[in-house]
């Protein structure tokens, strides 16, 4: 088994190992004694009591003293590496996530918006994050780390890679039909590639980049459950939606109607309107879209 060498799975696993063992000596040892004792004092050897004690004042301060030594030292242990999980080092470099129904989104200093987590191995990575809807959970098993995201509420945690790799990140709260395609990953690159990766942002900055509707989309998680290629995922496909018609719901009567920028811009902004048949009402709204982003998504979408 490789363990792992990152700090934060460093401390976890280390209280995790000092409990478990004290656990499984104790449990082991008074299992061998008890046995001992059944078979020893079985009754068909010995049918009457052989002896009577009345308390033995040494024995019994031991086997009040040792155990509530061994107790504190558990607690004493995982209090102060808590500590450590909690406090973020000198010097991290902060990055915001932001939760949303159904995807994960990761904010750099630099306003470089991402789905996946880059981060550079050997620097501690600080995540301040939040929710726009409602309850989700950070989950990095990794790092042994996991913290709930609140809507209108930061919180935050903290951990450093160790090595290069991709790591899985998971939402471990259920937060409705697409919890299970809140899937991503960090990215730990070296210092080298993590200096290549940052390279094209500082050009992007230098000129305001025209907002890009196909990247919107994979910014924003639309494609957690619209996807491209027509497959069918929570939501009706992106492939061709422009040159479609849609049968939609409108006051209990059927009614069929063509794709166009108005429908779309109200799809996005009140997706419970008019709801495209057989689809359930589960859209989050996107009000936290600028109208300039809205634009460069329909624009995108009506050339599909
Ligand atoms: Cu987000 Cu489960």
């Amino acid at each position: 088994m490789n363990l792992p060498t990152n700090p934060t799975a460093q401390a976890v696993d280390s209280v995790l190992i000092y409990i478990f063992g004290f656990s499984l000596i104790l449990l082991l040892g008074i299992t061998v004694v008890t046995l001992y004792f059944v078979i020893k004092y079985r009754r068909s050897k010995y049918p009457e009591p052989t002896s009577e004690v009345h308390g033995n004042f040494w024995l019994e301060t031991v086997w009040t003293v040792l155990p509530t030594i061994i107790v504190l030292t558990m607690f004493w242990y995982g209090w102060t590496n808590y500590l450590g999980l909690r406090n973020v080092p000198e010097g991290a470099m902060e990055i915001k996530a932001t939760a949303r129904m159904w995807s994960w989104q990761f904010e750099y200093p630099d306003g470089r918006k991402e789905r996946k987590l880059y981060v550079p191995v050997g620097t501690p990575i600080k995540i301040t994050m939040t929710s726009v809807d409602v309850l989700h959970s950070f989950f990095v098993p990794a790092f042994r780390i996991k913290r709930d995201t609140v809507p209108g509420m930061e919180s935050r945690v903290w951990f450093e890679a160790t090595e290069p790799g991709s790591y899985d990140i998971f939402c471990a709260e259920y937060c409705g039909v697409g919890h299970a395609d809140m899937m991503t990953s960090v990215e730990a690159l070296s210092v080298a590639d993590y200096a290549a990766w940052l390279k094209p942002a500082a050009e992007v900055t230098a000129a305001p980049p025209k907002l890009e509707g196909r990247q919107l989309l994979e910014e924003y998680g639309c494609l957690g459950c619209h996807s491209e290629d027509g497959s069918q995922l929570v939501g009706p496909s992106f492939k061709g939606i422009g040159q479609r018609k849609v049968r939609i719901d409108r006051d209990g009567t059927d009614e069929l109607i063509k794709v166009d920028r108005d429908y779309l811009i109200r799809a996005i902004k009140e997706p419970s309107a008019d709801i495209v048949e057989d689809y359930p009402p589960i859209m989050p709204a996107g009000d936290y879209l600028s109208d300039e982003e809205i634009d460069a998504i329909v624009e995108h979408l009506l050339k599909q």
